[in-house]
């Protein structure tokens, strides 16, 4: 068997949990491999919405094994929060999610350091989501990382060593803080952590794929926030495009299977960095309003702007992705036309390849498409489609050269429309 893969193309936020719990039914495994508390995927079913950051959002569908791979770092603390208010709502979890013993843990100086470091940045600060995700995976770069499988040992001089480091580096910026309370809830935090399955998850992964099992791989962030290929410095700190899913779980690369990549219909950003397609507008703002767009993690109004194709075939190529879903759908319900940028003009060349250095001197070319003014957040089928909408989408596809498989127009589980050839209907 192989492992698929689900990831973000954009800047994050484009609905990767709600369809990782639509697509679960279909796998016996699913695991998360990058990213951390950083990332906030809310979930709509039964009347109930649920926002999971470190928890791979395949737990809610029957009895699936859910994993938390060695490329995530976790922080115990916001992890039991989570776990702990998904059993008072009915959600056993400690038999079916285990955590990988390589997975790096997110300490309370590592916060502090990414508000530290934050600071010192003043105007050019990143806008992280105050997590600690950049200071954990620096850790773990610079070899000075602590792991979960180090719970299970001396972990008390572990932690005193680490937290020493910290202490010297954040003196040296001058920075005070005080972690007391929040370390002795953290201590507590890793306590309960024990009782969950802590794996050597490379094993059990391959051994999940040799014995039949499939599994599919929950990216967390966007393409464009790839610490390699995204808007660099204006990124997180994990490989968040396909590859990632090798490294952050241990499958090798011909494990790989379907990546489906996903997008909005139209784009959006939290924190700073460049955005070429940004509107600072009347329409930037309804799309805010109709779409909801604040974050699900720090609350933080998103920045809206049109589908930019030029960023999206940089990710499709970069992940290699096979099947595309297009979320939001419905948000641009009202609109009398929708623009998708299809060139960069730089200067006075048109580029259409994503390029170095992004900044505000990019001017976007426009395509622009008849809107479809009718309410797609109650259709059941493609059938149900306007003209005006399967225009858009051929539109797209033969831009991008992938199909859209999957359209979501709502944000519940069931509001999600899956496009069938013709030879799948038979
Ligand atoms: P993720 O981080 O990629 O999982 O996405 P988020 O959960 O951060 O943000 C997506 C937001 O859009 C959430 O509030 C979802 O409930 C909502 N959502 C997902 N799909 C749709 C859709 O098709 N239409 C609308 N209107 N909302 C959606
Ligand atoms: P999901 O998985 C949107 C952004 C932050 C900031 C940058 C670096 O819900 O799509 P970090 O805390 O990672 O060091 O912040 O990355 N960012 C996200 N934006 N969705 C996310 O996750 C994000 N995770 C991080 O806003 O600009
Ligand atoms: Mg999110």
């Amino acid at each position: 068997m192989k492992v698929d893969v689900l990831l973000g193309l954009q800047w994050g936020d484009e609905g990767k949990g709600k369809v990782v719990d639509v697509l679960t039914p279909n796998y016996d495994v699913v695991t998360r491999f990058q990213g951390g508390p950083n990332a906030g995927h809310t979930l709509e079913f039964d009347g109930q919405k649920y926002v999971l950051r470190s928890i791979p959002s395949g737990i809610f569908q029957g009895g699936k094994i859910n994993i938390i791979g060695n490329g995530v770092v976790l922080d115990p603390l916001l992890f039991k929060q989570e776990a702990q208010s998904l059993a008072e709502s009915g959600h056993d979890l400690t038999k079916r999610l285990y955590i990988s013993k390589k997975a790096h843990l997110i300490l309370p100086t590592h916060r502090v350091l990414d508000a530290a470091y934050e600071a010192a940045k003043g105007a050019g600060k990143i806008g992280t989501t105050g997590k600690g995700i950049g200071p954990t995976y620096t850790d773990k770069v610079s070899r000075n990382g602590v792991r979960v499988g180090d719970v299970l040992g001396d972990f008390k001089a572990i932690y005193a060593a680490a937290k020493a480091k910290h202490e010297t580096i954040l003196k040296g910026l001058n920075y005070s803080y005080n972690i007391d309370e929040l370390e002795k809830e953290w201590f507590e935090a890793i306590e309960y952590l024990k009782q969950f399955n802590l794996i050597d998850s490379e094993h059990v992964i391959n051994n999940y794929l040799k014995s039949g099992k499939s599994i599919l791989a929950e990216g967390a962030q966007g393409t464009l926030l790839d610490v390699d290929f995204g808007s660099y410095p204006f990124v997180t700190s994990s490989n968040t495009i396909c590859a990632g899913a090798c490294t952050g779980l241990g499958v090798a690369p011909n494990r790989i299977g379907e990546v489906y990549g996903i997008f909005k219909a139209y784009c959006t950003r939290v924190g700073s960095g460049p955005f070429p397609t940004e509107l600072f507008d009347e329409t930037g703002e309804t799309m805010r309003r109709i779409g909801h767009e604040f974050g699900a993690v720090t609350g933080r109004s998103r920045r809206c702007g049109w589908i930019d194709l030029v960023a999206l075939k940089y990710a499709i190529m970069i992940d290699g992705v096979t099947k595309l879903i297009m979320m939001k759908s419905d948000v641009l319900d009202d609109f009398e036309t929708i623009k998708a940028c299809v060139a960069y003009k730089i200067g006075d060349k048109e580029v259409e390849e994503f390029p170095f250095e992004i900044n505000d001197s990019i001017e976007p070319i426009y395509a622009e498409l008849p809107g479809w003014k009718t309410k797609m957040s109650s259709m059941k089928s493609e059938d149900e489609f306007p003209e005006e909408f399967n225009n858009y989408i051929s539109f797209l596809e033969q831009e991008l050269g992938v199909p859209i498989k999957i359209v979501s127009v709502g944000p519940d589980r069931e509001q999600t429309i899956i496009r069938y050839t013709e030879e799948e209907e038979e």
